[in-house]
Parts: C-alpha cells; sequence; structure tokens
C-alpha cells in the first residue's frame, strides 16, 4: 500500500531524548518529501499522568521547537497541539464504544505505566490508546511512523478501524501502517544496554536530552556502560553485549549508515577509540538542532503562531470526517 497521509505525535512530558530523535523524528522529517505529514505534540495523552499546567504549557512549547529544529516544515505540513482541535476528543469517545476491554488488557504500555499498583491508575491511562487511534484515524492517514514500542498501539487502531467498518457496515476508515523505520528503531538506556532509553528513568546519564549541550553529551557518551572487549568484526559478534550493540545502533542511525558498515569502520577498536568518534558525530547532528531550539525558546510567540495555524489547518481535515463519522453512527446533527 502507498502511504499517502502521514500522521505521528510525541507526548510534551519532561525532556525529548535520542530515542525520540532517532526512533521517529528523524523519519519524520525524511518521510516529508514522501507524503502529506501531520505531526502533533499529543498534550491529551500527556494528561494521561499528573501534569503540572505550567510545566505542560512549556513542555509543549519545547516540542514543537524541537519538531521545527529538526527541520519540520510547518508551512508545507502541519504542527499543531492535539488539544486545540476538539475532535480527537470526540472521535476517541466514539472508539471507547468501538474497542474491547480485552484488547486494552493486552496493551504492554499500560501494564508498565501503571505499575504494580493498577487500581489507582487514570481511567485516562488505560483509555491512552484508544485516544491515539482516534489521533491518526481522524485524518485517514494510512502511515504512522513510530519506534518499536508504538508498533502494538498501531495495531490496535487498524482493530478499532475495522471494528467500527464492520459494526456499521462502511468502508469508512482505512487501516493505517506502522512505519518502523531506520536502525535505531528502539534505543537503549546508557547505562544498560537491555533496558529502553526513557524520560521516566530516574539517571539523566540514562538518556541523552536533545536539549543537552556538547559537554553534557561527551560526559555522557564516556560515562555510558560497556564491556572490556575491542568491538568485533561482524554484527553476530555483538549478540550478548547489549551495550555495544546500542552504541553501535546509534552511531550507525546518527551516520546514516547500517550497523555493519559502522562496524566496518570500527572492528578490533577499543570503546575509547569509538567513543571519541561516537562523540564527535553526536554533537555534529545534535549540535544545530540544540541551538535552534534554544533560538526558538527565546521567540514562544513565533511557536505559538505555527501551532495555532496547524491546529486550524488541522481542523480543516478532522471536521468532515468526525461528521460522516457522526452520521454514520446515528447522530443527529443539522
Ligand atoms: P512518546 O512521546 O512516548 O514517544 C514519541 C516517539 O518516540 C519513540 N521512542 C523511541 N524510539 C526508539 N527508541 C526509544 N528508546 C524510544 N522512546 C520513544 C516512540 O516510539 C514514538 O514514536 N503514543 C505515542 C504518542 C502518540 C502517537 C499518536 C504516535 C499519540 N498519538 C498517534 C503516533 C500516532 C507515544 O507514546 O509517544
Amino acid at each position: 500500500m502507498s502511504v499517502s497521509l502521514i500522521f505521528s505525535g510525541m507526548q510534551p512530558t519532561g525532556n525529548l531524548h535520542l530515542g525520540n530523535y532517532l526512533g521517529a523524528l528523524k523519519n519524520w522529517v525524511k518521510l516529508q518529501s514522501q507524503a502529506k505529514c501531520i505531526y502533533c505534540v499529543v498534550d491529551l495523552h500527556a494528561i494521561t499522568m499528573p501534569q503540572d499546567p505550567k510545566e505542560l504549557r512549556s513542555a509543549t512549547r519545547e516540542v514543537a521547537a524541537a519538531y521545527l529544529a529538526a527541520g519540520i516544515d510547518a508551512d508545507k505540513h502541519i504542527l499543531f497541539n492535539q488539544s486545540r482541535v476538539r475532535a480527537h476528543s470526540e472521535l476517541a469517545w466514539i472508539f471507547n464504544c468501538v474497542a474491547r476491554i480485552g484488547w486494552l488488557n493486552r496493551m504492554t504500555q499500560f501494564k508498565d505505566k501503571a505499575g504494580k499498583n493498577r487500581e489507582n491508575a487514570l481511567v485516562g491511562l488505560y483509555a491512552y490508546p484508544v485516544l491515539m487511534a482516534a489521533d491518526i484515524l481522524l485524518y485517514h492517514a494510512n502511515g504512522v511512523p513510530v519506534g518499536e514500542d508504538q508498533k502494538q498501539h498501531v495495531e490496535l487502531t487498524r482493530d478499532i478501524a475495522q471494528a467500527f467498518n464492520s459494526m456499521f457496515g462502511v468502508e469508512h476508515f482505512p487501516l493505517p501502517e506502522p512505519m518502523i523505520l531506520g536502525e535505531a528503531t528502539r534505543v537503549m538506556s546508557l547505562r544498560d544496554g537491555t533496558k529502553k532509553m526513557s524520560k521516566s528513568d530516574a539517571s539523566d546519564y540514562a538518556r541523552i536530552n536533545l536539549t543537552d549541550d556538547a559537554d553534557t553529551i561527551a560526559l555522557k557518551i564516556q560515562k555510558a556502560k560497556t564491556d572490556p572487549h575491542p568491538l568485533p568484526d561482524d554484527v553476530k559478534g555483538l549478540e550478548d553485549r547489549p551495550e555495544a550493540d546500542n552504541l553501535l545502533t546509534i552511531y550507525a542511525a546518527l551516520a546514516d549508515i547500517t550497523t555493519a558498515e559502522a562496524l566496518g569502520r570500527f572492528a578490533g577498536k577499543t570503546f575509547s577509540e569509538f567513543k571519541k568518534a561516537l562523540v564527535e558525530l553526536a554533537v555534529s547532528v545534535l549540535g544545530p538542532i540544540n541551538a535552534e531550539m534554544r533560538r526558538l525558546k527565546a521567540d514562544p510567540g513565533h511557536v505559538d503562531a505555527v501551532l495555532r495555524r496547524g491546529g486550524e489547518r488541522a481542523t480543516e481535515i478532522a471536521e468532515p470526517i468526525l461528521k460522516k463519522t457522526q452520521d454514520i453512527v446515528g447522530f443527529l446533527k443539522d
């Protein structure tokens, strides 16, 4: 299936990190030449975990600034924050009446985030994937570029689309494809190669934030966990060496080459030689993004205007699709 409309989003909760960049944002930038793209700052999703209102506002601007700084073209494509377009919440309610409790019970992200105290988790956290399905289907998007961890949610979106279509005997919603692209679909923690790099890790040394300056990036890479052996000759030699595998994958993704090609450059070398090259590469890729984010931070009026205009353009696409959906369901509208 050829992808004609792309939708994706990130939560404005805490700092964006290298995993968000390599697993998603970098691919989003590339996809702009292949399809119409709608990129969203998902503030409705953010409040599925309690947020401080002031920090939420500032994180929403910061994520939008990261999109722009990485190269999202908000004139050719659409960039907005989710809560501006009411249709997301309205369609999510309809989907709450399509999705099954059994489907949501299988979602691994809910299990991870709710932890042991499930009874105390917010209802919104449980229904999170249903809102995500609404985000995508509200625009009839058929391509969803995400990191590996979101694949299950996109598959649930397909199930919801299919269930809606068959419940009402229509061919209204397309079945969107997850697009899991590039070398670094699951970037791991710098402190433990078996754990995902995440915003919620207690140690800031576990991740590289897009707001980190060159010295901080260098320090974090120097301190990254490794093993005592030199780098292997081929990819097979990375098996059972999660930290080496992760750092090589990060290098490959930053350099836009395969992990095998990256190994070709460093086979037999020590970690200290490799880390020097990795610092240089990471700083050269992330430095300009970081500088542009700082510039945009000083100009919140510009970011707000981009989001406002994006919200208006998103509403124009969403409203007719929501109206049609409401009509199919049987709601009286004039
Ligand atoms: P969020 O904010 O958790 O993550 C944003 C994107 O970053 C990717 N990602 C990673 N990729 C590789 N390695 C990692 N360590 C890593 N950590 C995060 C995620 O896969 C994601 O692509 N539910 C979504 C937000 C969302 C959404 C949507 C996405 C809401 N509505 C509709 C697509 C379409 C999320 O949790 O993003």
